[in-house]
């Protein structure tokens, strides 16, 4: 019986685990069996790896062959897993010397040419193979500039299997055109890229666009700047989508572990910007209020778990337009997110988990009607009370922040726009404060304001007794939950980190209570 293993790494939400592949070939009727739960796209890789070997110019073995997938518990999906169970192949049918894969792991999918396509989810299963101690990864080339962002494991990009095969072989890589007009065009996609990126950052959105809304500015820099959730209502056209869309513009660069996190979410979504191979900017996420529950937080079949709306927008801004017109039991599921952090999908045994802390933006009109001058509106009071109540309970309760926009004024709209402040002068002081947040929370797993639990909100961050007087009386006649408070406290400290005070004071108590009561007329 001849035996050959290599490695490959299964992805279960953002966790990859390594995988043994392993071939036998042992006399009995010819076939391929593949054995460990794969799935049809996995068992689809059998014709994929006949036809590949078979277009490389390698013989394909007569005989009993048993793939096996091992540890076999573990749900397998996708068609990452084709060069591993080839490679294996080819090493039980001593096509290739012994040892040739030693410490290697694979991760592509292969073409009925033999060609070796990229996958979905090549950063994590990089980081997983790195830390089971891989020393080489072998990936497809359009996957090149994302495996190489893990440090301490050897990328090799390959074009074809018979490119891998000469490497293994140790004889020089085939002539292949083809190969090499696929790397010019990945290098191409990568610095259309970086431009794309460029102007991003300088941005086609400013907050100097928008004339007036001075209050919802400055909720959009506390928010910025301590990672509050937020929610604007207002009449139709005063800019509430337009204030939202530029959050994102105010917050400062995802540090080097929160853009792996974001990356690897992307990258198991398939949303990678093309050529980006790593997201350094929060990014935004606007589901349709007509998205379905797996659209926002994620879910799928056994064969496909993918990530929501929640975990797109894992270190930076979702935003929910039209925020009422949700589907009630839609909005409830983002409990967990909000709560935990993180989405967990339970599937066929086995739960996937994709983070997703994430500032919520809500934005809401008053009423259904959506009249563009409040006098025009035909909505009774008990209307829109209803309207505006379908976003209350739960959600509402966690949103620190409530502006209530008016309509802009002609004389607003008419401002000069250069007295509008752009979003680099706001980011610069969200950055200060950031800065200051950051230094009080060292040695901390918090990053931001909103981050810090409860319980400490009362014992190392308490702010000074007669800071808080004000707040007795909304918590005696019940304006004010136990949830509402510590969510005031905190928007308390981010005030005094954007003012740069040391402690808040009943000037920043006043002020958040003031912001998170917000809707009440
Ligand atoms: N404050 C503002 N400054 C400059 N332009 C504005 C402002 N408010 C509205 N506009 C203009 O009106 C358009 C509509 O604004 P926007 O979509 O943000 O309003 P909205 O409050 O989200 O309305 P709706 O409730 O209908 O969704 C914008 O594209 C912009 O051209
Ligand atoms: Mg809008
Ligand atoms: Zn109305």
């Amino acid at each position: 019986m001849a035996l050959a293993r290599t490695r490959a790494v299964a992805l279960f939400g953002v966790d990859g685990h390594i995988v043994d592949v392993e071939a036998a070939i042992t006399s009995g009727v010819p076939g391929l069996h593949l054995v460990g739960l794969p799935d049809t796209a996995l068992s689809e890789a059998r014709d994929r790896v006949r036809a590949a070997i078979l277009n490389s110019a390698e013989s394909w073995p007569n005989r009993h062959v048993t793939i096996s997938l091992f540890p076999a518990s573990l749900p397998k999906r996708g068609s990452g897993f084709d060069v591993a169970i080839a490679i294996a192949l080819l090493g039980a049918s001593e096509a290739l010397p012994v040892g040739a894969c030693a410490g290697m792991v694979m991760i592509g999918e292969l073409g009925l040419d033999g060609r070796i396509r990229p996958v979905t989810g090549v950063l994590p299963a990089v980081l997983a193979a790195a830390e089971a101690g891989a020393d080489t990864v072998i990936v497809a080339r359009g996957n090149a500039a994302e495996a190489s962002l893990v440090p301490g494991v050897k990328v090799v990009a390959v074009g074809s299997l018979r490119a891998l095969l000469a490497r293994l072989r140790d004889l020089p890589p085939p002539d292949e055109p083809d190969d090499t007009s696929v790397d010019g065009a990945a290098v191409g996609a990568h610095t259309d890229g970086l431009a794309a990126r460029s102007r991003a950052r300088r941005g086609d959105l400013d907050l100097a666009d928008v004339r007036g809304q001075a209050e919802a500015r400055k909720v959009l820099e506390i928010s910025a700047a301590g990672g509050h959730h937020a929610c604007f209502t207002g009449p139709p056209g005063c800019g509430k989508t337009m204030l939202a869309e530029r959050l994102p513009t105010l917050l400062p660069d995802l540090d080097q572990d929160a853009a792996l996190e974001v990356t690897a979410i992307h990258s198991v979504a398939g949303t990678l910007p093309a050529g980006q191979p790593l997201i350094t900017r929060p990014p935004f996420c606007a589901p349709h209020h007509t998205a379905s529950r797996a659209a926002l937080v994620g879910g799928g079949s056994n064969r496909l778990i993918q990530p929501g709306a929640a975990s797109l927008a894992h270190r930076g801004v979702l935003f929910l337009d039209e925020s009422p017109e949700f589907a009630g039991g839609v909005l409830d599921a983002l409990r967990q997110p909000l709560e935990e952090g993180e989405v967990a999908i339970a599937r066929s045994g086995a739960t996937a988990r994709f983070p997703a802390r994430f500032t919520l933006l809500l934005a809401a009109n008053f009423c259904p009607c959506a009249a563009p001058k409040t006098r025009d509106c035909t909505c009774t009071p008990s209307v829109r009370q209803r309207y505006l109540s379908r976003l209350s309970g739960p959600l509402l309760d966690r949103v620190d922040l409530k502006a209530r926009l008016r309509e802009v004024t002609r004389a607003e709209l008419r401002y000069d726009l250069q007295l509008a402040e752009p979003s680099e002068t706001v980011a610069e002081r969200v950055l200060t404060a950031r800065e200051r947040t950051r230094k009080r929370l060292v040695g901390l797993p918090w990053r931001t304001n909103a981050d810090i639990p409860g319980r400490e909100l009362r014992r190392r961050f308490a702010p000074p007794h007669r800071a808080l007087a004000s707040l007795d009386q909304p918590l005696a006649d019940g304006r004010l939950s136990a949830r509402g408070l510590d969510r005031v406290i905190r928007v308390a400290w981010t005030l005094t980190d954007l003012a740069g005070k040391d402690t808040p004071t009943a000037d920043e108590i006043n002020e958040a209570l003031g912001l998170w009561q917000g809707l009440t007329p």
